[in-house]
């Protein structure tokens, strides 16, 4: 629609100077010394979508951070999108790998540098931004109802009561996401699924306190070297998980799934460029948009223990420590993943150490329908700005909190995000593109328009 482009168009650089002045709030939320910053920035959006056109928009206070809940209901009888983001972000240490500071965004050839200027900052305000034009433009076509969480980074511990407590306020017939990725500008694609997460910590104990390696070493089992041995020995040679039971559940794909899944364009030799590694790596027999889509991982994601300070320290340790997580895929749950990891891992324990094992926040899998009227809509909202129709992939990230949507809500999700892998979320000098910025912008009026158009016929 023209006057959507021509508000758009005079309104870009305010759009531009808007997210930046949100992501100069260092709203961590897993560092508490943040808890101010990310209670102000829960105000600032509230305030940004009562700006934008909602009629209301409140700060609702959890055991956690806030969720700020804002809607505008344009007419009862139109369908209802309940827009879904994070205002949240990374810690973002460490913080001498960055080229400008992470909460001070600066633009440069055409990217935006900032923690959470992707994830989500940037990719849910282009929703506050795409109400405001359509609220200006007097050509919203839908009701519409934002939560913006403040807690998906530390694994959206409150939202789930949340649900359960506002299924009236919540009523709705699609949850609509920005914050996953797209293949690229030339190749637009949607994200069709999410992976679970079971997140674990392990302690190897040893001797009662730490002690002199010459005296007791040679005699005394140390935990590091034991707690290496163990976690190498979770992936066999061939790459697949050895904690038992862990792929009953797994669905895998037919063959035509698997086809279709491999023909979205991908180059192993530019992905190997882009990380600096000389060969990839994973489970044997899948390629690799399989091993990051469709199937499930063991990572080690810290490892500690024993002395590392600077200079040598001759120390036995009494202890060793390590964070791992499992993706998991349909048909795996989560806790029932970390129960067989627990049993594995206290299972392969030589008699010569203790182990405890405890399990972090998680959250179930997810496969969005593409064959559905909301997914439609975003093909077509996006053949319409991209002129290219999206490609189906499946995302190797996971939100928690979509599986409880459908749980609790019963509603399903798209996710229509606008991310390249090569943002560096979580990562130092995270960016967002400004082209994906507006095109985001641009496209979401689109998928009001058609979801509406669509729920009519
Ligand atoms: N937006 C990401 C998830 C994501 C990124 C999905 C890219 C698909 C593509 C989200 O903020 C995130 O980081 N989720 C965490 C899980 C959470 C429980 C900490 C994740 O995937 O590690
Ligand atoms: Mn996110
Ligand atoms: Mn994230």
């Amino acid at each position: 629609m023209q006057a959507w482009t021509d508000y758009q168009t005079e309104h870009k650089d305010r759009f531009l100077e808007e997210l930046k002045d949100l992501l100069r709030i260092p709203s961590v939320s897993a560092d508490s010394s943040h808890n101010a910053d990310t209670a102000r920035c829960a105000e600032a959006v509230r305030d940004a979508l009562l700006k934008a056109g909602c009629t209301k928009a409140e700060i609702c206070p959890t055991g956690g951070h806030p969720i700020v809940f804002a809607e505008r209901i344009v007419d009862p009888s139109l369908p209802t999108i309940l827009t879904y983001g994070h205002y949240d972000v990374q810690p973002p240490d460490p913080l001498e790998l960055w080229t400008s500071g992470p909460f001070e965004p600066v633009v440069v050839d055409g990217k935006l540098y900032a923690r959470g200027a992707c994830d989500d900052k940037g990719q849910m305000f282009m929703h506050v931004k795409a109400l405001e034009i359509m609220n200006a433009t007097n050509s919203l076509a839908c009701n519409v109802k934002f939560i913006i969480e403040g807690e998906e980074e530390v694994g959206s511990n409150n939202l789930g009561q949340f649900l359960e407590d506002n299924k009236d306020r919540l009523k709705a017939d699609i949850v609509l996401v920005s914050d996953t990725s797209m293949i690229s500008m030339e190749h637009p694609s949607i994200e069709s699924g999410l992976r679970g997460l079971a997140y674990m910590e392990v302690e190897v104990v040893g001797p009662n306190r730490d002690l002199h390696s010459g005296v007791y070493g040679g005699a005394v089992a140390n935990p590091i070297t034991i707690l290496s041995k163990m976690i190498a020995s979770l992936h066999d040679e061939n790459n697949h998980i050895t904690v038992q039971g862990f792929y009953d559940k797994v669905v895998e794909l037919t063959d035509a799934e698997r086809v279709a899944l491999n023909t979205a364009p991908f180059s192993l030799d530019e992905y190997k460029t882009d990380l600096g590694v000389t060969e990839d790596w994973g489970e044997k027999g899948y390629t690799t948009l399989e091993r990051t889509g469709v199937r499930p991982t063991l990572e080690l994601n810290g490892i500690w223990g024993g002395y590392i300070g600077e200079g040598a320290k001759t120390v036995l340790p009494s202890k060793a420590n390590a964070k791992i997580s499992m993706r998991l895929v349909p048909n795996q749950n989560s806790h029932e993943i970390a129960e067989l990891f627990s049993n594995h891992f206290n299972k392969i324990a030589p008699g010569c150490v203790k182990v405890k094992v405890t399990e972090h926040h998680g959250g179930e899998p997810v496969v969005t329908p593409t064959d559905s009227m909301a997914y439609k809509a975003a093909e077509k909202a996006i053949e319409t700005t991209f002129g290219k129709t999206p490609i189906p992939t499946r995302g190797g990230g996971s939100i928690p909190i979509i599986a409880l949507f459908e749980k609790i809500l019963g509603l399903k999700t798209v996710l229509m995000g606008f991310g390249l892998d090569n943002d560096n979320i979580h990562s130092p000098n995270e960016k967002y593109d400004l082209a994906n910025y507006y095109k985001g912008i641009e496209t979401i009026p689109y998928f009001h328009k058609y979801f509406a158009e669509m729920s009519k016929a």
